[in-house]
């Protein structure tokens, strides 16, 4: 049973997670040529490119991706999942990555030089990575040097982030970490500055929710031990002292989609729902995620379902694409959305079949199109820092 809408017949239906215009900000070709949606043959037509590609095209899908998409992946994963399975395909030509912008830069860094990262629309960045831009995280750091904390300081971005971001944590011996690893990547940047225990400190990009939830929940440091540092005002809006205190300086930036689940959505499904569990994305706010009885990423809210025993109860709290398809997947499970307004994340929306099937048929007519390309020096200390992320033990 679930309990939302159909996505294009609901008037309440809300696409949130995207900034204005972002393939006219990256200065892109346009889509010209693009099928039409209601093109009768546009199935075919995608069936046809995908097998005439063969094995010179490998198709990577995230959770969030819409199904007509999904259907068309060779393999399916979170970030980290699909980050690994890029670098794992190196005789595929073309990798056509339907997820967002950042995942696909990081599989350009991750996968041969030879080989080519397709964006299927250039448009489908993510807003949470777009709240941290390097000049400002360089000024950060900046004050943090000033503050006299820089040296006992291991920076960590999460996945969701730019390329040039990346590249600032490798180039200061920091790390990345995805929803999947987050506690283990945190354990590690405090090893390197005398432990959790000790007094270093880790600065954490851009996803304050995530930074805070694994400090606090994971690691057991307390609300008090974060600071949220927000690049608009001066010194992040903090004391120097504040920063000389701080273990977590937590950027100021969040998910526009996991960001709308509230302790009230808890409470108003807990009365409505018998024995219901809430199982949230670790990308929710703070009194959600305390309040929820399980967490993790995309995948393991999949596998958490996969072994749910028939006739439970379920409220989950990530993207609409991904509850839809597993309400679908086990009807025999009781599986609701957690917020009461059904919401997709719109810039992995934009991702369709049209966009698909116009990359794959550019290929095959000779034309690379939005192809992503990280330029060489941000690739290099990016991938020391990804590098750095995959090596991490037990993951
Ligand atoms: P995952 O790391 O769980 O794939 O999440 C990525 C993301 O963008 C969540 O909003
Ligand atoms: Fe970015 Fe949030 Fe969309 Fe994930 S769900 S891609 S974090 S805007």
């Amino acid at each position: 049973m679930t309990t939302f809408a159909e996505p294009h017949q609901s008037p309440a239906l809300l696409l949130l997670g995207q900034k204005t215009d972002l393939a006219s900000e990256r200065g892109v070709e346009c889509t010209g040529g693009l099928p039409a949606a209601s093109d009768p043959d546009l199935v075919e037509r995608a069936k046809t490119a995908r097998a005439t590609l063969g094995d010179r095209a490998f198709i990577l899908g995230h959770h969030y991706q819409r199904d007509e998409v999904i259907d068309f992946a060779d393999i399916t994963g979170d970030s980290f999942k699909l980050a690994r399975e890029a670098a794992a395909r190196p005789d595929a030509e073309f990798i056509l990555f339907c997820g967002v912008h950042f995942m696909a830069e990081s599989a350009d860094i991750l996968t041969s030089d030879h080989q080519k990262v397709i964006l299927p629309d250039l448009a489908a960045g993510c807003s949470m990575a777009d709240m941290a831009e390097i000049n400002q995280v360089e000024d950060a750091w900046d004050t943090l040097i000033d503050a006299g904390v820089a040296d006992a300081t291991v920076p960590v971005t999460y996945m969701n982030s730019s390329a040039a971001i990346k590249a600032f944590t490798g180039r200061h011996e920091g790390t990345v970490c995805t929803s999947s690893n987050a506690e283990v990547a945190l354990r590690w940047a405090f090893d390197q500055v005398g432990g959790v225990e000790g007094n270093g400190k880790v600065f954490f990009l851009p996803d304050q929710h995530l930074g805070r939830n694994t400090a606090v929940l994971q690691l057991g440091l307390s609300l008090d031990d974060c600071v949220v540092f927000d690049p608009r005002k001066p010194q992040g809006g903090l004391t120097t002292e504040q920063l000389r205190d701080a273990r977590m300086i937590l950027w100021r930036g969040h998910c526009s989609v996991h960001g709308r689940f509230s302790l009230r959505n808890i409470e108003e499904m807990r009365a409505k729902v018998p024995d219901v569990n809430i199982l949230a994305h670790p990308e929710c706010k703070n009194e959600v995620i305390a309040a929820s009885d399980f967490v993790g990423s995309t995948e393991f809210i999949i596998k958490t379902l996969d072994a749910a025993p028939a006739g439970s109860s379920w409220a989950i709290g990530t993207e609409l694409n991904l509850v839809r398809r597993l309400a679908n997947a086990h009807p025999d499970k009781n599986i609701h959305y957690l917020d009461s307004t059904v919401c997709f994340c719109s810039t992995m929306n934009r991702i369709d079949l049209p966009h698909l099937v116009w990359v794959m048929e550019s290929l095959l007519a000779g034309r690379v199109v939005n192809q992503i390309v990280v330029n060489d020096d941000d690739a290099r200390w990016a991938k020391a820092a990804l590098d750095q992320m995959l090596a991490l033990p037990g993951i």
